[in-house]
């Protein structure tokens, strides 16, 4: 069964679209696309040759063809993508990705491990725009989920930094983990968390 993040980023993807799911491991997500016909053609690298064998296994078994990659992120892949998936890697790594791709990519759906503030800023930079943004709860672990899209719209700093969930569970953990930190802090460096602190609460008191 595909787990709730997976199955997120499959709701999020155009029916009409060529995708890739880079980073696949073991291509679950693109076994689940490819058998319910949720997208245009679907493809699966990676940068492991032990992934892609284990992908190419699973797929084998789910009785599919799917053309699968041994690759760094997107280079030597097939040239008529429209979305990327990147998801269960770090940010600096979906930053080199995106950086290094020579395609003309419309849509990346990108669930980072860490730092989305990093991620969100210089997706900006590189003329991508947060569309959508969802953050859900697996196995007691929250996972940010962003669809951006090529467009020269940007957001302020705020939203660059704190996203545009409207999950409050995952904001109220963000100011508990905030509030527990500053009672161990010397003075001096208090007022830069309570600036977050003063900032989360905004943004739970206007989503709710
Ligand atoms: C934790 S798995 C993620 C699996 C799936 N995408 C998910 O989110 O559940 C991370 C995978 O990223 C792959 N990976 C790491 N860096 C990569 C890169 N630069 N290009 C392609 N794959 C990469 C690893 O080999 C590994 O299989």
């Amino acid at each position: 069964m595909l787990n709730l993040k997976l199955k997120t980023i499959a709701s999020l993807i155009n029916k009409n679209d060529t995708v890739i799911d880079v980073a696949c491991d073991h291509a679950y997500l693109a076994i689940y696309l490819k058998k319910n016909n949720l997208c245009k053609e679907v493809y699966a690298s990676d940068i492991s040759e032990n992934a892609i064998k284990n992908a190419n296994k699973n797929i084998e078994n789910a009785h599919l063809k799917i053309k699968t990659f041994i690759t760094n992120g997107l280079s030597s892949v097939p040239s008529n993508i429209d979305t990327v998936v990147i998801a269960g890697v770090g940010a600096s790594t979906i930053l080199d990705i995106v950086k290094n791709s020579l395609l003309d990519i419309k849509t990346y759906i990108i669930s980072s491990n860490n730092n989305n503030y990093l991620l969100r800023s210089n997706m900006a930079k590189l003329g991508y725009y947060n569309n959508f943004e969802v953050v859900i709860k697996d196995n007691n672990k929250y996972y940010p989920i962003i669809k951006f899209i090529k467009s020269n719209k940007k957001d302020n700093k705020f939203l660059l930094k704190y996203g545009k969930s409207n999950n409050i569970d995952y904001y109220n953990y963000l100011l508990k983990k905030e509030e527990a930190i500053i009672t161990k802090l010397p003075d001096n460096l208090k007022i830069k968390h309570q600036k977050e602190i003063n900032n989360l609460k905004k943004i739970i008191k206007e989503r709710t």
